[in-house]
């Protein structure tokens, strides 16, 4: 049997995007459009991949490395001008190829299939793929004839005020044979207003000799270039909605979705709740019973079952059964939060390991420290790990009561069933069961105000008289 191509145009610039990436390495969901593609080409009819690979071609080619081969264009003339650029890879083959440009990520795999059996079913040299948008604005329009047969493909800006009316427009995406197309491509003709050659004109050299039908897509969405900064906002939206919609069907609870953002490699599992302005990335899981948001980001953490987060950053973190963070915490850098913890109100932890029970309710930092279980952070209390050069640890065990604004010195070891007063800063390490009181001691001096201020206003007064 024939061999299936997809050939993916990925050499231009994007300058529409006003961005340094290369327009098809830019991110989504902080994933590459260009990935998406491939991911999708991958598992559809399609026997190999090829991409047209030119401005930042490292950038492309780090992303996709050997899953796909490469064709090189070195100047930017136009998508007719990158097409040609394959023959060096498949100039020699036959066969079908579908080519779709690298802007293209939300086309999917079902209407990949779809075009090529269409391609072959309706016994086509040229399969062109339209779709009709109600703002057509920057497509090429499809051109037909009296008999409804396609002759064309005009661009936007060389479009008549009669052919700017028209709403089918081109997708970008062609199913032709192979041979065919590098034969056409040599006759395409530069574009003089633009001073590139266009893929485009392959339909009015090829009409009249060739079959040369339409596809037109239905789910228009799916095959929406994306261009500008908008129309990846637009995409994003898409792509988000199809994570949503799946976790949603498999027992995730969602308020608001259109506030939630979930990374493709994140794990949710069924009988979660997730709230408002969430986002979750990175390979983060969460787990059966978790509560999570409003207004929080997760990256790469895992919540473990029944835990709540709000209004929280958690990031390269762990969180354990049952636990609470938030409102207002950061953890980050290896947190580790063991099962029934209480991280609360603008408490920060970073690299910092804790067992269960263990409570830091109102403004402390936890850095560097092994803490153990029921330790009691007081509100203000905080590891003092840096010295200005060196970062230092501090090891805290089991049953631990710290009193508000204590400052623990690293390195330092606090140990068992230990009390820390108030207002103390200690530097020492603490033996099992002692009370640590490390701050000076408190005088009262008497008859203070009358000493300071009443003789002045006394004297005032006789001033006055
Ligand atoms: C193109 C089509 C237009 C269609 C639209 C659909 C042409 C002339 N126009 O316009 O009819 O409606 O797509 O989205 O084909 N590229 C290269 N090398 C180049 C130029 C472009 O590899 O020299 C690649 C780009 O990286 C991109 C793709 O080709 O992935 C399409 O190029 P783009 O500039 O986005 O074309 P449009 O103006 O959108
Ligand atoms: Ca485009």
């Amino acid at each position: 049997m024939s061999k299936t191509f997809g050939l993916i145009l990925a050499a231009g610039k994007g300058t529409r995007m006003h961005s340094e990436i290369p327009k098809c390495a830019y991110p989504l969901l902080k994933k590459p459009m260009i990935e998406y593609i491939v991911d999708k080409l991958e598992r559809t009819m399609i026997d190999e991949i090829v991409v047209v690979v030119g401005f930042k071609k490292e950038a492309i080619m780090d992303i996709l490395k050997d899953r796909v081969k490469y064709a090189e264009q070195t100047e930017m003339l136009g998508t007719g001008h990158a097409a040609l650029a394959a023959e060096a890879v498949l100039g020699k083959e036959e066969g079908t190829t579908l080519i779709q440009p690298g802007d293209m990520p939300l086309m999917s795999i079902k209407l990949t299939n779809k075009i090529l059996t269409a391609h072959r079913n309706m016994g086509n040299d040229l399969t062109v793929v339209s779709m009709d948008f109600k703002n057509p604005k920057s497509y090429g329009r499809i051109i037909r004839n009296k008999y409804n047969m396609i002759t064309a493909i005009i661009e936007d800006k060389d479009c008549s005020n009669e052919q700017k009316q028209i709403h089918e427009v081109n997708s970008g995406v062609y199913v032709i044979d192979n041979q065919i197309l590098f034969d056409v491509l040599k006759k395409i003709k530069k574009n003089e207003s633009k001073g590139e050659y266009y893929l485009t004109d392959i339909v009015a050299l090829m009409h009249k000799e060739c079959k040369v039908g339409v596809f037109n897509v239905y789910d228009e969405w799916l095959t929406m270039g994306v261009n500008d900064l908008y129309s990846a906002s637009v995409a994003e939206r898409y792509l988000r909605d199809e994570i949503n919609k799946s976790h949603m069907l498999d027992g995730v609870q969602m308020m608001s979705p259109n506030t939630i953002t979930i990374g493709h490699n994140v794990v949710i599992e069924p009988g979660v709740s997730i709230l408002a302005n969430t986002t979750i990335t990175g390979n983060s899981i969460i787990r059966s019973g978790a509560i999570i948001g409003p207004n929080t980001e997760i990256h790469n953490s895992e919540i473990s079952q029944n835990a709540e987060v709000k209004h929280s950053l958690v990031y390269d973190s762990f969180v354990g059964e049952s636990s609470t963070v938030g409102p207002f915490a950061h953890l980050r850098n290896h947190a580790n939060i063991g099962a029934f913890n209480r991280i609360g109100n603008f408490v920060e932890v970073k690299n910092s390991k804790t067992g269960e029970h263990t409570k830091a309710s109102h403004l402390s930092y936890i850095g560097d420290a092994a803490v153990g279980s029921r330790v009691n952070f007081g509100c203000g209390s905080i590891t003092v790990n840096y010295d200005g050069v060196n970062k230092y640890q501090t090891i805290i065990g089991d049953d631990v009561f710290i009193g508000c604004n204590v400052n623990m010195i690293a390195p330092i070891t606090i140990d068992d069933k230990v009390f820390i007063a108030a207002g103390s800063t200690v530097n020492k390490d603490i033996p099992t069961g002692s009370l640590a009181i490390g701050r000076t001691k408190q005088i009262n001096k008497e008859k203070y105000y009358d000493k300071l201020i009443k003789p002045k206003s006394e004297k005032n007064e006789k001033n006055e008289k």
